[in-house]
């Protein structure tokens, strides 16, 4: 076990380079289709990414597609040679240490399971490699088929092109854990799998972490899934770290737009255009927002700024028939009311609501109201936010404010 430390590591691609020649070249941010024609293509994968992970952490990386996330772990593990920066297990600098000396459990979306063996030859073929007693891997076969439950042992006798998705991922995962690693990497690992069994997957592999305390890296789309398994959590774009912390802190505390509009489904609104004005924030065409006091002391006149706010903090009545009010104002902070056109509704019956799509004064907003709420494409609407649910960022640079 160790701690992962990488500091300012970046790596390049050239889109058409071979291993070895990526160094010393004109960089490019950004994907490469932003290259036009004849421009030398590069992709910067990985910029200056500082990073660490304590002892027997998980962390869970988010990022949207092609942000470098694949990229990072496959330097972790020593797959990427040609990197820039350092990278350290404990304070080991990794530079020169090939994959195979690294001791790294790895868990990729495609398995890659060596078709040719059963189960138990996938999970012995690390001791064959390393010229290890038989006695050694039947002992650690035996302990991990143990951590792997109900039903593991059969698998054993078996292909992986005899076995469903599920279970091959099983294999998977145990083959990563029988040669004791000293860290994890997995590979948005449960990808593949059905709603049913990647939660079901999902509680396997925390326990597995949490009763080995195994450092981790775990990429991941879901955020149900950074959110039970990683203890922190790094949002990336574009090859850089945009924030890392708990969960909990990254959602409620988010850096910057992009980790605002990133974490949550739906993502947070974000008001652009609003200006502090005369003891409220103006968003335009007539429709004001009130913050907290302390925030308009802090601005000056004409400040420009971006608002956001979850849908699950826009409380969504219909302006006809009953006023239900929804939930308690119960705090002190006031309150901003605005009244708005329904242009979706979507029922969500697992938490008894439905979230409302709106359009008020030239802003699109999803908000949500009760489910027995009568409302419907069309209608009007009233929305209200409190003080204390706003978030707010720089105009310019998108950065968190308070
Ligand atoms: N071998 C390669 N040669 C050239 N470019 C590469 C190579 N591997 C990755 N890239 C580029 O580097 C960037 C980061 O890729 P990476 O696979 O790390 O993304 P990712 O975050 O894992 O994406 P996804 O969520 O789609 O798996 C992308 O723009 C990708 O096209
Ligand atoms: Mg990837």
């Amino acid at each position: 076990m160790a701690s992962i430390r990488l500091r300012q590591v970046s790596k390049e691609f050239g889109l058409h380079s071979r291993p070895g020649q990526g160094a010393g070249i004109p960089r490019l941010r950004g994907s490469a289709s932003d290259a036009s024609p004849g421009e030398p293509q590069r992709v910067l994968a990985l910029d200056q990414v500082d990073l660490t992970v304590p002892d027997g952490q998980t962390m869970a990386v988010l990022g949207p597609s092609g942000c470098g996330k694949s990229t990072l772990l496959r330097v972790i593990a020593g797959l990427e040679s040609d990197y820039r920066g350092d990278l350290f297990y404990d304070e080991q600098n990794m530079m020169d240490v090939p994959p195979r000396e690294r001791y790294v459990g790895m868990v990729f979306q495609n398995y890659a399971l060596y078709p040719h063996f059963e189960g138990r030859g996938n999970l012995s073929f690390f001791f064959r490699m390393h010229k290890a007693p038989d006695t050694e891997a039947e002992e650690r076969i035996r302990i991990t088929s143990e951590i792997m439950g109900i039903g593991f042992r059969a698998l054993l006798q078996r292909k992986p092109g005899t076995l469903s998705g599920g279970q091959q991922q099983r294999v998977a995962i145990a083959r990563a854990i029988v040669r004791r690693p000293r860290v994890f990497l997995f590979d948005e690992p449960l990808s593949n799998l059905d709603a049913k069994l990647r939660s079901q997957t999902r509680v396997e592999i925390k326990r597995l972490l949490h009763r080995f305390a195994i450092t981790a890296f775990y990429v991941t789309h879901d955020q149900t899934e950074a959110m039970a398994l990683g203890d922190l959590v790094a949002v990336m774009r574009e090859g850089r770290i945009e924030q890392v912390g708990p969960f909990a802190e990254v959602r409620l505390q988010p850096a910057n737009t992009f980790v605002a509009g990133f974490l949550g489904v739906p993502p947070m609104n974000l008001l652009h255009k609003v200006e502090a004005g005369d003891g409220v924030l103006d968003a335009g065409n007539g429709l004001s927002l009130r913050p907290p006091p302390s925030l308009l002391a802090s601005l000056a006149s004409g400040d420009s700024l971006i608002v956001g706010i979850r849908p699950e903090s826009v409380q969504v009545t219909a302006t006809e028939g009953e006023e239900g009010q929804m939930g308690g104002n119960d705090h002190s902070a006031p309150s901003t009311f605005w009244e708005g056109t329904v242009a979706k509704v979507e029922p969500d019956y697992g938490r008894h609501i439905q979230l409302i799509h709106f359009e008020s004064g030239g802003h699109r907003l999803i908000g949500q109201a009760d489910i027995r709420a009568r409302i419907a494409q069309g209608e009007k609407i009233r929305a209200r936010f409190d003080a204390i649910d706003l978030h707010f960022f720089e105009g310019e640079s998108g950065k968190r404010i308070a």
